[in-house]
């Protein structure tokens, strides 16, 4: 079986190597997994820059969302069978409750990840595929679905005519708009094309707001508001001043992804702006495996399919990484392992 390798985090795209390997065998409570596709996106570039939260081991096999089939089960498995089909859960100890320190090791950073033709996981690592998705569609979901779900769900979950606000048209925003959609709530994405404006309307946007255009866009989310606010803010990406402007007094910012902060982005966050708020700033990191489980079923029950924008072949994840890296893309980016 072969494997991809990050042997040397932080050269990017470079940093990948292909190795050999003899495909492992499952011990007691663990399961054998033929991964038939997995998923990459921004927080890979990050892993790959060396640039992440978490800490990242040399040689580590990248990725870490992907679905497969099983192949073999070790003695005391009790949750699957070989021939089911699974996704892996980011988290793999995270089983549910808030995130604990003690629960962070990660696929894909500081234990093995999807970028391989197997992989061993813990029996409590794996939750089922729905049965209406393709591999390729419930390897969109361990990442950007669980961290749209914990986003918008672990602080309430949005009642019907609530006003959900998430920002850009990324693989977590996809998600974090069809959930809303299911709860009832009016959806307002922030976008910087009319194409893809075009395309948020067609998947169930009340609003498209163009943040390139009007960087001062809370005041817009304001007026569509009737001077309010969104109830619920979901930001992936990092302009706080506005989201903190955007939101109602008692609502909530779900801060999910920061890739405003550094040198080139960072805006500092005025104190009164964070107070007079009258919200909850809440970080999200993904979730757990209870999370993912909820979002099954209602993935299930109204057969939600996840936005898929291009699918590549295994042996061709550099230049997929490499579409990934070039953005303007609209879903996930899906690599199927055959
Ligand atoms: N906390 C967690 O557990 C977690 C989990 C997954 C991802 N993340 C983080 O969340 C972020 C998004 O991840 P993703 O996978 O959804 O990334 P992605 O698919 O690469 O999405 C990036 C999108 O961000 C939008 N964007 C960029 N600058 C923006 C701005 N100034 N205002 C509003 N939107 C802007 C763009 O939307 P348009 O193209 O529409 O302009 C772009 O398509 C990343 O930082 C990632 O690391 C965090």
């Amino acid at each position: 079986m072969k494997s991809y390798h990050l042997d040397t985090p932080g050269r990017g795209i470079a940093g990948l190597t292909v190795r050999d390997h003899a495909r492992p065998e499952p011990g007691r409570g663990q399961v054998l997994v033929r991964l038939r596709a997995s998923a990459l996106g921004y927080r890979d570039l990050m892993v790959l820059a060396g640039d992440y939260p978490l800490p990242i081991r040399p040689g580590v096999v990248p990725g870490c969302e992907g679905a497969g089939e099983v192949v073999a089960v070790g003695e005391d498995v009790v949750r699957v069978a070989p021939g089911d089909r699974v996704a892996a859960t980011v988290f793999p100890r995270w089983l549910d409750g808030p995130f604990r320190r003690e629960d962070a090791a990660q696929l894909g950073t500081t234990i093995d990840g999807m970028l391989t033709e197997y992989t061993v996981l813990g029996e409590d690592a794996l939750v089922p595929v729905a049965e209406h998705l393709s591999y390729e569609e419930a390897a969109a979901l361990p990442l950007a679905a669980v961290t749209a779900w914990n986003a918008l769900t672990t602080g309430g979950v949005p009642l019907p005519g609530d006003t959900v606000l998430t920002l850009g048209s990324g693989g977590v925003s996809l998600f974090v708009l069809q959930f809303a959609k299911l709860a009832g709530a009016r959806v307002i994405v922030t976008t910087s094309s009319a194409a893809k404006a075009e395309r948020l309307r067609a998947l169930g946007a009340d609003e498209v707001i163009d943040y390139r255009r009007n960087p001062a866009w809370s005041e817009e989310v304001r007026s569509l508001t009737g001077g309010r606010g969104a109830d619920r803010v979901v930001d992936p990406a990092g302009p706080l001043e506005q989201s903190l402007k955007s939101v109602a007094v008692r609502g909530e910012v779900a801060f999910v992804g920061y890739r405003l902060s550094g040198a080139a982005g960072a805006r500092p966050v005025d104190p009164g702006t964070l107070f007079t708020a009258g919200a909850v700033l809440r970080p999200v990191a993904t979730g757990s495996r209870a999370h993912f489980l909820e979002l099954n079923r209602a993935v299930a029950a109204h057969r939600l399919r996840p936005v898929i924008d291009r699918v590549f072949p295994f042996d061709q994840v550099p230049e997929a990484l490499a579409y990934c890296e070039a953005g303007g893309g609209f879903g996930k980016v899906i690599i199927g392992h055959g």
